[in-house]
C-alpha cells in the first residue's frame, strides 16, 4: 500500500483537538448531560481523542451514515446505518464528524435530528473542504480548513484502507 504523504502529523492533530476540547468545556460549562455523536465511521478516532480533552459529564451516542455516490464524490443520497440508540428530545446535542466535504452529508443529519427535538444541536468537524461546498453548512468548532486533496487517515479512508495511519495524509496521483 502507498504511503500517504503528510498534510497534519500527528503532533499538529493533538494540539488543536486539545484546543478544541478546551473550547467545547468552556461553552458547554453548566451543561450536565451533553450528548456526543461521533458519525461513523470515518470520525471515531478524532471523537475517541475529542472527548478526553472535555472536562465535562457526557455521554456517547454513535450515529453511521452512509453516502452513496461514485469513487470520491458523495451524492447527496444519505442513508443511516445505525442509529442513536437514546432518545436526543431535550438534549444537548454535539455532532462530531470527520470531514464536511460538499456538506450534503451534515445537511441531511441536521434535518433528521431537527424532527427529534433536541435542545440544542452543535457542530463540531475535524475538516472542512470549502472548494467542495455544495450547501452551507455552519460548524461550530472546526480543526482544520483543507485544500481540495482527497485525504486519509486517523480514521478517514479510500475503500475503507488508510484508516489506522495515525496522521492525515494525501495519497499521491
Ligand atoms: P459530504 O456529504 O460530501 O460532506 O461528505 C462527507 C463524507 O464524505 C465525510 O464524512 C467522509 O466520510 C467522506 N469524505 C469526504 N471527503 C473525504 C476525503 O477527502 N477523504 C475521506 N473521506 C472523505
Ligand atoms: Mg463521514
Amino acid at each position: 500500500m502507498k504511503q500517504p504523504k503528510v498534510m497534519l502529523s500527528i503532533e499538529t492533530l493533538q494540539a488543536r483537538v486539545r484546543e478544541l476540547g478546551e473550547e467545547i468545556t468552556r461553552d458547554y460549562a453548566g451543561a450536565d448531560d451533553l450528548m456526543v455523536v461521533p458519525i461513523l465511521k470515518g470520525s471515531f478516532l478524532f471523537a475517541s481523542d475529542l472527548i478526553r480533552c472535555i472536562d465535562l459529564d457526557l455521554s456517547v451516542e454513535f450515529l453511521g451514515l452512509r453516502s452513496y455516490g461514485a469513487g470520491t464524490e458523495s451524492s447527496g443520497v444519505v442513508q443511516i446505518t445505525y442509529d442513536l440508540t437514546q432518545p436526543v428530545t431535550g438534549r444537548d446535542v454535539l455532532i462530531v464528524e470527520d470531514i464536511v466535504d460538499t456538506g450534503l452529508s451534515m445537511r441531511y443529519l441536521l434535518e433528521n435530528l431537527a424532527t427529534r427535538h433536541p435542545r440544542s444541536v452543535k457542530l463540531c468537524s475535524l475538516l472542512h473542504k470549502p472548494a467542495r461546498s455544495r450547501v452551507k453548512i455552519p460548524i461550530d468548532y472546526l480543526g482544520f480548513t483543507i485544500e481540495d486533496r482527497f485525504v486519509v487517515g486517523y480514521g478517514l479512508d479510500y475503500a475503507e484502507k488508510y484508516r489506522n495511519l495515525p496522521y492525515i495524509g494525501v495519497l499521491e496521483e
